[in-house]
């Protein structure tokens, strides 16, 4: 045990018996671009997304026309004009560097013009053209956008996983407090921590997935004394006796908040607890496996997985860090109630502090680590991530742009429970269907639909915007929401299995033509999915992926009302085309754990055929 400890004026604003991190700016919590990882072939056979690609051959022209301008990193951009696909934007930029220094470059415009003339030969480029100052205009080749979809058709989606420039991070997400109930903000942290681990694997990203449980502090004393005197025998009754924890939770703090001497009980248990006696131990490790069992029926529903590591598995690292932090002076012991608010508030902060660095950068060798709590909790990630820069690990931390933190803060819904079986059965019954469906039918779209709308409607909207929570507006089968695009992909499904045809006979067998605008389009929007998922990673918005699957039906849609698919000439290159457009959104379901459902039933009136 410790006393109460603060960090002296070096970190701390505090005013006195008041311990805390000072919030310092912190350039850590913002999102420096990453970008491509140029120069790094971690790809395994990834060619990485078409920027990337870009990248490349840009950069090759760069040096070879401004060797002496060797930091320029390739600036790619889709573009923005219709006078090509993809821009590149560094002519400006070098034009301010170089002006004056050469009698070659009178104006960005030249620059561009060198830039495009000594891009090395590739056949993904079909023509280029510089426009105004200096942005270099790049058309791909048609042929080479269709051979790319044939590869993943051939591969699979894997082929178009990006390229990051990241190898290992840390997770940490859930996290729900033993004893206490797993609300609205751990779900959705569930949830968002997910997708945003998915995606990171996906892109060849190792990721440590951590739950970090709020299993240590000072209330297990008040619920360890509460044990006690309710369940004298608590070693034998079986854990469906005390199991309703919450309900233990809030007596034991009522009589903690009005009996005085069970208090001073409460706080002296925290010590034995802390000291290591068996007893304490014991009945600490009771409640923290029924917490788990609980939490875990939750995690199998979502079918999410985590490793536990809460916070006393970190407890033994205190006293090194503790002893490091005070010989550096940069905190002091003072006295204070070991139950105190402020002292619970400090504790969570020195936690996290010496978990970052101690553990997570320095044994686990984590290069990004990443937070996902409802967004209450961003103070706190500041004041830490802005003390372990002041501290030991500043140098560290600044260099370069790895090691990263991020915090992901997460606003509450409103409301969130899934009603879609009953609106199912309802919509079904006003549609007089409801006899066309069998039991298991209805069951597996009813969970399909409702946990996928709930978990969209979490992922779609921007993590860092306010929204009201609507679950008509979940369920709405039109406008970006997940029946929308579960139903846009089953209807994909039933124009293949119409055509009667072996979609996987014709992977190997057919060509992908992109002769019509149309098809084009679609074709190009399909190979932008590796840069989305990039996107997604590195600025952590799961809802830049939802954007793009809702373009993507809405353009697998035009594609399909003036492109004739089944019947026409070109069948197997269409079919190919919407055999694509599904590999790609099950991937999303897939990264979103969505439930796809392949078999397309009208349910809705209003969805049509
Ligand atoms: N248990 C905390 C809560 O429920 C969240 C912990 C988040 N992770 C962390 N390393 N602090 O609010």
């Amino acid at each position: 045990m410790f006393g109460l400890i603060q960090l002296t004026s070096k970190l701390s604003s505090h005013t006195s018996g008041t311990p805390c991190f000072t919030a310092m700016s912190s350039d850590m919590t913002s999102s420096p671009p990453l970008g491509p990882a140029m120069g790094t072939e971690n790809g395994g056979g990834r060619a990485g997304s078409i920027k990337y690609q870009l990248a490349k051959l840009v950069e090759v022209s760069l040096r070879a026309v401004f060797p002496e301008e060797s930091n320029v990193q390739p600036l790619i951009a889709v573009c923005t004009a219709k006078f090509g696909d993809y821009q590149c934007n560094n002519a400006m930029g070098i034009f301010s560097k170089i002006k004056g220094k050469s009698a070659e470059f009178k104006n960005p415009n030249s620059v561009g013009q060198a830039i495009a003339r000594n891009l090395p030969y590739s056949d993904m480029i079909e023509s280029t053209s510089v426009a105004g100052p200096g942005f270099v205009n790049i058309v791909l080749s048609n042929k080479w956008v269709a051979q790319n979809i044939q590869n993943m058709l051939s591969n699979g989606i894997g082929a178009w996983a990006p390229i990051l420039s990241v190898e290992k991070a840390v997770v940490d997400f859930s996290s729900p407090n033993i004893a206490k109930e797993m609300h609205v903000g751990h779900l959705r942290s569930t949830i968002v921590g997910d997708t945003i681990s998915r995606m990171l694997e996906f892109s060849g990203v190792e990721v440590l997935r951590r739950n970090h449980v709020g299993d240590w502090g000072t209330q297990f004393g008040m619920l360890i004394e509460h044990l006690f005197d309710n369940f004298p025998d608590w070693e034998d009754v079986g854990g469906q006796a005390i199991g309703d924890l919450q309900e233990l939770y809030k007596a034991s703090k009522r009589r903690f908040d009005d009996d005085p001497s069970f208090m001073e009980r409460a706080q002296h248990a925290v010590v034995r607890l802390q000291g290591g006696e068996a007893r304490y131990h014991n009945a600490w490790q009771r409640i923290c496996e029924i917490s788990r069992r609980e939490f875990d029926i939750i995690y199998q529903h979502l079918d999410v997985y985590l490793e536990e590591k809460g916070e006393s598995f970190y407890n033994p690292y205190i006293p090194n860090v503790l002893e490091e932090l005070t010989r550096k002076g940069l905190i002091e012991e003072s006295k204070g109630c070991p139950m105190d608010q402020k002292y619970q508030e400090f504790l969570c902060c020195l936690n996290d502090l010496l978990l970052l660095s101690r553990y997570r950068l320095n044994i686990e060798k984590a290069e990004w680590i990443i937070y996902v709590t409802d967004v209450g909790q961003a103070q706190h990630f500041d004041m830490v991530f802005s003390a372990a820069k002041a501290s030991w690990l500043a140098s560290d931390v600044n260099s370069g742009l790895y090691p990263r933190t991020n915090h992901v803060g997460l606003e509450f819904l409103d409301e969130a429970k899934s009603r879609s079986k009953a609106e199912l059965v309802k919509r079904l019954g006003d549609n007089g269907k409801l006899k066309e469906w069998t039991d298991e039918e209805l069951e597996k779209t009813a969970e399909a639909v409702g946990y996928g709308a709930v978990k969209y409607a979490d992922l779609k909207n921007n993590r860092l915007t306010n929204y009201t929570f609507s679950f008509d507006q979940m369920l709405n089968d039109k406008g970006n929401t997940a029946v929308y695009l579960l139903y846009a992909h089953a209807r994909i499904c039933s124009i293949i299995r119409k055509s009667g045809k072996d979609i996987e006979d014709m992977k190997n067998s057919g060509t992908v033509v992109l002769d019509h605008a149309d098809e084009r389009i679609l074709g190009l929007h399909l190979i932008q999915f590796a840069e989305i998922v990039e996107e997604a990673c590195t600025n952590l918005l799961p809802s830049v992926l939802c954007e793009y699957l809702y373009n993507l039906s809405e353009i697998f849609t035009r594609f399909y009302t003036s492109c004739q698919v089944l019947g026409s000439a070109e069948e197997t290159s269409r079919l190919l085309l919407c055999e694509a457009t599904a590999v790609v959104m099950r991937k999303c379901f897939h990264l979103w754990e969505l439930l796809p459902f392949t078999n397309y039933r009208s349910t809705f009136s209003s969805s049509g055929s």
